[in-house]
């Protein structure tokens, strides 16, 4: 790897407070030759994708909001889970209103409006609230885990094997809250089975997963917002063609995320993805060390053992489903989360925990089996994925 910049990352000052891991960074010698923004790196994956799925799939039908008086939304009021979680129910439901020829929308304020940290980008699915006097039907699918598992049964076998369409369509306006994934079988549905040969083209069924079109379905619903690319070029203008080695330790219950379950299995991820990148990163010329982290004291661990190399976004740790509601920092937790997310699907190497949420980001990166490590809980050590 050529390095064209060199550019040193002090970080002066690490101030942990509360919730809140605050790291003021100076850079010299900044010559950043060219933009290295996160716009320039998402036009580039679009035309990477489009060749990609092009002769294989019908961009087009994807690509399409019908623009029908009837809706599937997505809606995610409290509780529907982290980034991952929902990502997964916003998948879910964009291809239900695909298969039902419905108008898709979010309706998503939790914590704060999405459209602080994403927007529309193919697909328009901005919520158009109606007014209550037009009386329309309203059917509300809840299918989060502190729902009966009988009725959530029920929902995945009309999802699965009835004529959804034809069962739901006295509705008007469908509601879904879920982090499941009803893609997968609603496009095997043998009801469904013309519609999805018109969204699938040439593609064989088994390989239309959740899984293997998250790249692509990310990219036509969403493009980030001012405020979350912000974020990320922040950090992206210090990467330029260097190599980006980013660790996201998530470890649970800890003084910066007091409100989620405790992972005890976690609590030596960071020392080991210290020693695992100490001794990684003596094949790699100066690689820029990207660190995200439920865990402050996690985060604020690796900027103290590579001061020179290493980087963070700054902001409020924050688990978008679990946090303290008095906050008045949960827009920009929000922010910060998804602009993690962001860079995730920048880094040429990754060493990751389990997690939806960086499993999914690591399906944006260009390769995204190609030096990609975890932290197996049962060795208690870094793998190679
Ligand atoms: C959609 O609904 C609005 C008002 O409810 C109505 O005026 C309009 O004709 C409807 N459009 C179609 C295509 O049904
Ligand atoms: C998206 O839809 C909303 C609601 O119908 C509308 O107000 C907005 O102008 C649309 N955006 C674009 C870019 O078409
Ligand atoms: C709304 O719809 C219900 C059921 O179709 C009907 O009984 C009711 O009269 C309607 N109300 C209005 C204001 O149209
Ligand atoms: C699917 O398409 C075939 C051939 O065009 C048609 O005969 C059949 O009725 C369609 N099935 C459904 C469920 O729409
Ligand atoms: C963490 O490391 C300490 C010190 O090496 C060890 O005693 C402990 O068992 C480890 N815990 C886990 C869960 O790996
Ligand atoms: C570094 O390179 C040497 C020689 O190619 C190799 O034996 C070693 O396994 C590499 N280390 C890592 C951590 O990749
Ligand atoms: C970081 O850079 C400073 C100044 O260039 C140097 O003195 C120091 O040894 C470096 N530290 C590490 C850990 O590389």
């Amino acid at each position: 790897m050529i390095v064209i910049s060199i550019l040193w990352i002090f970080v002066l000052s690490i101030i942990i407070t509360n919730s809140t891991v605050k790291s003021v960074s100076r850079i010299q010698n900044p010559i950043v030759t060219k933009p290295w923004t996160l716009l320039s790196r998402n036009n580039a994956r679009l035309d990477r994708l489009f060749k990609k799925y092009h002769s294989l799939l019908n961009i087009e039908a994807f690509k399409t909001n019908h623009l029908s008086n009837k809706t599937i939304i997505y809606s995610c009021q409290s509780f529907c889970g982290g980034w991952g979680d929902r990502l997964r129910g916003i998948m879910s439901a964009y291809v239900l209103a695909l298969l039902a020829n419905r108008r898709f929308m979010i309706d998503m304020n939790y914590p704060c409006e999405i459209s602080k940290v994403v927007q529309p980008n193919y697909i328009n699915w901005t919520h158009i609230k109606y007014d209550k006097s037009k009386n329309r039907s309203q059917l509300n699918i809840n299918t989060m885990r502190s729902w009966q598992t009988a009725y959530r049964g029920q929902i995945s076998d009309i999802i699965k094997s009835k004529n959804f369409v034809e069962v739901w369509s006295e509705y008007d306006d469908i509601s879904i809250s879920t982090n499941g994934d009803y893609m997968t079988p609603a496009l095997r549905n043998n009801y469904m089975k013309n519609r999805t040969r018109q969204l699938l083209g040439s593609m064989p069924l088994s390989h239309a997963t959740m899984q293997t079109l998250f790249d692509l379905l990310f990219e036509l619903l969403f493009k980030p917002s001012a405020l979350v690319r912000n974020r990320v070029d922040s950090i992206l203008a210090n990467v330029y063609h260097r190599h980006l080695l980013c660790l996201h330790i998530r470890v649970g219950k800890n003084p910066t995320n007091p409100f989620d379950h405790a992972f005890t299995a976690r609590v030596n991820t960071t020392q080991a993805m210290i020693d695992f990148t100490d001794d990684y990163i003596l094949n790699k010329s100066l690689p820029v060390i990207f660190v995200t982290s439920d865990s402050g004291q996690a985060v604020s661990d690796v900027l103290q053992h590579y001061p020179n190399s290493s980087m963070t976004i700054v902001g409020p740790i924050l688990h978008i489903d679990r946090f303290d509601r008095r906050s008045s920092t949960l827009c920009d937790g929000f922010i910060k989360a998804i602009a993690d997310f962001y860079l995730l699907g920048e880094c040429q190497t990754s060493i990751l925990s389990n997690s939806g949420f960086s499993s999914w980001a690591n399906r944006r990166r260009e390769h995204p089996y190609q030096d990609f490590y975890s932290y197996n809980e049962k060795l208690r050590a870094i793998r190679k994925n």
